[in-house]
C-alpha cells in the first residue's frame, strides 16, 4: 500500500473533469497536491501553476515549481489532454499538432523532467509514482478519432517502456485506460463533433478507481478495470 500522507503530488490538468476529482481525492488521502492547468481562468489559489504543455519548457516549469514550493516530488498525475474528431483523411495540420503536443510530447516531457526528482523520492524511502490516462483508444484505436487514438497509443507505448526503465529507480509508472467518461471533454474538442457514444462512465468512479490503484500499488489500469464491478 502506498501511503499518500504528506506525499507531494503534481496533478496536470487539475482544472479538468478527471484531474480536479483526482486532485480532490488525493487531498482527502492527505497528499500535498500541486495543481496545474493551462488557462488562468480555470485554476487559481495556492499551489496552483499554469503552463501550456505545447511549449518546450511547460513540463519542466511545473516540476520546478513543485520542487521549489515543497523541496521534493513524490507523484505526478498527467490528466491534461485534448480530443478531436473527424475522418482521418481530413485532419488538419493544426489539429494534428495540438493532439500530438498536448497528448504525447507534453506528457513525455513530464515523465522525462520529473524522473530525477521522483528517483530522489524513492531514495528517501518513499514510493513515487506517475499516472497517465491514455484511455481505451490506446487499446482499441477508433474510427473517426484516428489522430486522437494515435496520440494516445503513442503515449501508452512510451509509458509501457518507461515503466520498465523507471522501475529500476524505484518509480511506479501506471497508465489508466478508461472508456468514454462524462466530463464534457467531447464537447471541448479542438476539431469535429463527437459521435454518439454509448453509456458514459461516471467521472467520480473513474477518478476513484485511479486513486485506488495508486494507493494499492497497482501497476496497470486497462480498460477492463473500469467496468462497474472492478
Ligand atoms: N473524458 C473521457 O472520456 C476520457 C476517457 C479516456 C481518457 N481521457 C483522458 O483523460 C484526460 C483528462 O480528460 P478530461 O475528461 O478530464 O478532460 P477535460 O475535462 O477537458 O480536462 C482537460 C484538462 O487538460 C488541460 N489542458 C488542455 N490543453 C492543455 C495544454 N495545452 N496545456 C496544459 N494543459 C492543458 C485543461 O486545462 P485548462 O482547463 O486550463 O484548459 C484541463 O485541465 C485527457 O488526457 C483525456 O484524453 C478522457
Amino acid at each position: 500500500m502506498t501511503v499518500l500522507t504528506d506525499a507531494v503530488v503534481l496533478v496536470l490538468g487539475a482544472s479538468g473533469g478527471l484531474g480536479s476529482r483526482i486532485a480532490a481525492m488525493l487531498d482527502d488521502e492527505g497528499a500535498i497536491v500541486v495543481r496545474a492547468a493551462r488557462r488562468p481562468e480555470s485554476l487559481s489559489g495556492p499551489d496552483a501553476y499554469l503552463a501550456d504543455l505545447r511549449t518546450e519548457q511547460g513540463a519542466a516549469s511545473l516540476v520546478a515549481a513543485a520542487l521549489q514550493a515543497h523541496g521534493r516530488l513524490d507523484g505526478v498525475v498527467v490528466a491534461a489532454g485534448v480530443v478531436a474528431f473527424g475522418p482521418a483523411a481530413e485532419v488538419s495540420d493544426a489539429t494534428l499538432a495540438e493532439l500530438l503536443e498536448v497528448n504525447l510530447v507534453g506528457p513525455i516531457r513530464v515523465l522525462r523532467d520529473a524522473a530525477d526528482a521522483l528517483a530522489a523520492s524513492a531514495d528517501a524511502g518513499r514510493e513515487p509514482f506517475v499516472v497517465t490516462i491514455s484511455g481505451v483508444v490506446s487499446e482499441s484505436p477508433t474510427a473517426g478519432m484516428a489522430a486522437y487514438s494515435a496520440s494516445k497509443a503513442g503515449l501508452a507505448a512510451f509509458v509501457s517502456a518507461t515503466a520498465r526503465e523507471y522501475r529500476r529507480r524505484g518509480i511506479r509508472v501506471l497508465d489508466a485506460r478508461p472508456g468514454h467518461t462524462d466530463t464534457g471533454l467531447a464537447t471541448r474538442a479542438v476539431a469535429g463533433s463527437a459521435p454518439a457514444f454509448g453509456t458514459a462512465l461516471d467521472p467520480d468512479d473513474v477518478a476513484a478507481r485511479i486513486v485506488r490503484a495508486v494507493v494499492d500499488g497497482e501497476k496497470d489500469l486497462p480498460s477492463s478495470a473500469f467496468t462497474p464491478e472492478s
